[in-house]
């Protein structure tokens, strides 16, 4: 009888223990997995406003290089368009009056800098025909860099 109450005791000590260890456990469980639920939410919420601020951004920009590629086509209508020709393909009024051709601005195979390179210091600067105009003093940097995007946009070979 005495051994049988102290098994019993022993027992009920070790279920105890076990008991205890299972709820600190399943507490821990728990808030385990609170957390990761958290940061997942926070994950996902963060990841959607990302994305909405990417889609803004990229839309903003876009609006603006069309505008800035309408701002461009606009200046090489007025002032390119007699040497280099209205799509640009360097057969203008004035071509077949210069012993240099104009560029082939569809098929140019130079780059963003260049160009405004160029464009802004004229051909002689960067060892080209002197017959491609100096427009540095014409023209601010912004106009430089429209000139540039409409370049780009009507630039076959680059695409
Ligand atoms: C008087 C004629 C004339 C006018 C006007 C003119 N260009 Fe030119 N352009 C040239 C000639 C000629 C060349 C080629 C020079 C060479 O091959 O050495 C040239 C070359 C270029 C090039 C180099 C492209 C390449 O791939 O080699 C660019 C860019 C350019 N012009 C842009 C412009 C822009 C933009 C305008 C208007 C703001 C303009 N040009 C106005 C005659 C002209």
């Amino acid at each position: 009888m005495q051994i049988e109450t102290a098994n019993n005791l022993a027992k009920h000590a070790r279920s105890a223990k076990s008991h205890k260890r299972k709820r600190n456990g399943g507490r821990y469980g728990l808030c385990l997995a609170a957390a990761v639920f958290v940061a997942a939410a926070c994950a996902t919420w963060n990841a959607g406003a990302d994305q909405r601020s990417g889609a803004l951004f990229a839309q903003t920009k876009q609006e603006n290089d069309t505008a800035a590629i309408m701002r461009g086509r606009r200046i090489f209508e007025k002032r390119c368009v007699m040497c280099h020709g209205v799509t640009g393909k360097g057969d203008g009024i004035r071509a077949m009056s210069l012993p240099v051709r104009p560029a082939n601005l569809s098929t140019s195979k130079m780059s963003d800098a260049e160009k405004a390179r160029i464009i802004e210091k004229g051909g002689a600067a960067v060892g080209r025909s002197p017959l491609m105009p100096v427009w540095g003093n014409e023209f601010s940097k912004k106009e430089i860099g429209d000139l540039v995007k409409y370049l780009r946009a009507i630039n076959i070979a680059r695409k």
